[in-house]
């Protein structure tokens, strides 16, 4: 067979593999392989696509992700229309749908069929010969935005169907994208490093991620998806809802598996009460039950008021709030002089934790809803997550009660503060504020940052109060006495201490520039600028057009990383920290070159190699295999269950690998030497 004719037939087979893989992880949710193994395919396919992109079809796995980000969304009009759902609150109003349906039913005999509300946002996703053509969002109903190029991330919704004969030519399927709650909670978590403004609740968040413009970032979002309905469709192929879930299923859309029939009102009843108690322990939110006729025939005879259909409805769970006093509004200062208002209660039990101190946003929001020390008030955990205040009980308001003035200084530093022309943010914007440094230090010494184990809250709180750390580059001036005179600590953890900042001069280039705390800089956009620019010198004399030039740095970024490195102050800590030995340099995780003269330490218990050809390979990239983690190994690579080695290459800094990033590593120089080889087997990168 002809080299080219070998390969094409490769590159079916990859995907064909990676399409059933796909299919038995988000659909049947029982995988047959490892992620890694998954990896390992999918990273074959896009080298062979990269050396033949005239091979590269819409429907390969590697091109969800493809597409320049655009201006705005065309507007698609539903070939029928989404509609909404009526809604109840309670068993009576369930009873008193049933009582409705069975009124209009005549004799006819019918149940139900009882799903979870998922809480995201609803889209239309349009398949022709069982190819995805479109994904739209709701929109009013009748027309929504044709985000098509965002729903193509998302990996459980299948580019191509499973070819099973009952695809029908034209097939609309109709369910909720959402925001798994874990990845819901590292959003949260990168924009508040970033000081961002936060997403309330995942439902939003799935709604913002959906309508981003740019669809490698809505890749990065990890949303999800659940089919519950069909549109339009050229054949009828149930007679049933259950059935019809069955056949979308067997398409290869993933059905929530909850989903259960009932016979009559009571059973669905019971079930809408079951969930409301277990809810909490799904991996993603819900704010009530669906609740649909199961026959069509029914369905077609019960027909629609106004936007909603008579078959199916809605039960809602009471969203869990309590009531509690507010004993003060405290303000705190974060790493960029943000002055954010907090509420401090008292203690309240809400949704299985104790709650103590709850969100006000912003100064703005305080004051919209009046919030006042003293007030009674209602609060509530937002996507049962964080808990804020929804309402003031003003009417147990105290008679002398006084409005929450918005300070005009600095509560650390007394320095004026300053609002945004919005009046919606206030900061603090002097550069000495040690309210600001001390928040600014602690996520400089920060696990994803420089990763300086034991400097912790309150070692920062006394080493900058007592004078002795101004900069950051006084970290590494620090002397093991300077540490036990203001803790009174053990000598052991003083010096361990001293190892650990000792060890961090050896974090890489990323972290480095993510530890600065630049304004809009979080980890990702480290990476980026470190792979691009290669070096801290390189960035530090970028301006902002060739800042803005790099794929994945916005203008803003842009501004703010150029405007940083043009501070006297700031360049002044960067020379200290680099004369202190920080070696800020960029370890890439991307090149196999990168392995040549290294010296590697393998532990643990490796899932895909044996130790003896973990140990080949990385010879044959010419690098060094040692016994033991020092000051000079450059990475260990660590399996399951690593011990002391791990704790070893921890505190010295030596940057930890699995291996999944050591294949990365090898990426470029992967080869297919055989096409007889299966993936997943050993010779894949030899
Ligand atoms: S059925 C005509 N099933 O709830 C019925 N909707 O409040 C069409 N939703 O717009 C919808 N989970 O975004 C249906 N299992 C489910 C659902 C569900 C969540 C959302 C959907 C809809 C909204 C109505």
């Amino acid at each position: 067979m002809a080299m080219k004719e070998e390969i094409a037939k490769r590159i079916e087979e990859l995907r064909r593999q990676i399409h059933r893989h796909d299919y038995l992880y988000y659909v049947q949710a029982s995988p047959e392989i490892s992620d890694q193994q998954y990896d390992r395919l999918f990273s074959e396919l896009k080298t062979l696509e990269k050396e033949h992109p005239e091979l590269i079809t819409p429907e390969s796995p590697t091109q969800r992700v493809a597409g320049e980000p655009s201006e705005g969304f065309a507007p698609l009009r539903h070939t029928i229309p989404m509609l909404s759902i009526d809604n109840t609150y309670n068993a009576e109003e369930l009873r008193a749908f049933d009582t409705r349906v069975k009124k209009l039913a005549g004799h006819g005999e019918y149940d139900y069929v009882v799903e979870l509300k998922i809480d995201g946002l609803a889209v239309s996703l349009r398949y022709e010969n069982g190819r995805l053509i479109t994904g739209a969002t709701r929109g009013d109903g009748e027309t929504g935005d044709n985000v098509t190029a965002n729903i193509k991330t998302i990996r459980q919704i299948p580019l191509t169907l499973r070819d099973t004969s009952e695809v029908p030519e034209v097939l609309e399927v109709r369910g909720e994208v959402y925001m798994p709650i874990a990845s819901f909670t590292s959003l949260n978590q990168q924009k508040a490093n970033k000081e961002q403004p936060l997403f309330a609740n995942p439902r939003n968040a799935a709604a913002g991620s959906l309508k981003l413009l740019d669809p490698s970032i809505t890749a990065k979002r990890k949303l999800a998806f659940f089919a519950y309905a069909t549109g339009q469709v050229s054949e009828e192929f149930a007679q049933t809802h259950w059935e019809m879930l069955e056949k979308l299923r067997s398409f290869g859309l993933p059905v929530n598996p909850h989903i259960e029939k009932a016979s009559n009102i009571d059973a669905v009843i019971e079930i809408c009460g079951k969930w409301d108690q277990k809810r909490k322990d799904l991996p993603y939110q819900i704010d009530g039950m669906v609740i649909k006729i199961n026959q069509f025939a029914l369905r077609d005879k019960l027909g629609f008021t106004g936007r909603a259909p008579r078959w199916c409805i809605s039960y809602k769970f009471a969203a869990e709030q309590a009531i509690t006093k507010v004993e003060s509004i405290e303000v705190n200062v974060g790493k960029s002089g943000t002055v954010t208002p907090v509420a401090n209660l008292l203690p309240v039990q809400l949704a299985g934790t104790t709650v103590k101190r709850a969100s006000l946003h912003n100064f703005e929001e305080l004051a919209r809803l009046d919030v006042r020390a003293g007030d009674t008030v209602v609060i509530e955990k937002a996507g049962e997550i964080i808990p804020q205040v929804i309402e003031v009980k003003k009417e147990l308001r105290a008679a002398h009660s006084q409005p929450y003035q918005v300070p005009e200084k600095c509560p650390v530093c007394g320095s004026v503060l300053v609002k945004d022309p919005q009046g919606v943010y206030v900061r603090c914007v002097d550069t000495h504020c040690l309210g600001t440094l001390k928040e600014r230090i602690m996520y400089f010494a920060g696990r994803d940052q420089m990763d300086i184990r034991g400097v912790g809250p309150s070692l920062i709180e006394s080493l900058v109060d007592s004078g002795l750390v101004n900069t950051f580059a006084d970290i590494y001036n620090l002397k093991k006495d300077d540490i036990l005179t203001l803790e009174r600590m053990a000598d052991k953890s003083a010096a361990n201490i001293i190892t650990a900042i000792e060890g961090s001069k050896k974090q890489p280039l990323a972290r480095f520039i993510t530890a600065l705390g630049i304004r809009h800089i979080g980890s990702q956009s480290a990476q980026i600028l470190a792979d691009e620019f290669d070096s801290l010198e390189a960035i530090m004399q970028a301006d902002v057009e060739k800042l803005q030039a790099v794929e994945g740095i916005g203008p803003i970024v842009a501004q703010s990383v150029y405007d940083y490195f043009r501070s006297d102050t700031n360049l002044k800590v960067i020379n200290e920290l680099l004369a202190a030995g920080v070696e800020a340099k960029h370890s890439s995780t991307k090149i196999s070159s990168e392995l040549d003269g290294k010296t590697f330490v393998v532990t643990g218990t490796l899932e895909h190699f044996s130790r003896s050809d973990i140990e080949q390979m990385i010879k044959d990239h010419g690098a060094k295999v040692s016994s033991s983690v020092s000051k000079n190994t450059d990475y260990l690579l660590a399996g399951k269950e690593a011990g002391s080695k791990l704790d070893k290459a921890t505190e010295l800094g030596v940057p930890v690998i699995s291996e999944q990033d050591f294949i990365k590593m090898l990426g470029d120089k992967k080869k297919v030497n055989d096409d007889t080889k299966k993936p997943g087997q050993k010779g894949l990168f030899e």
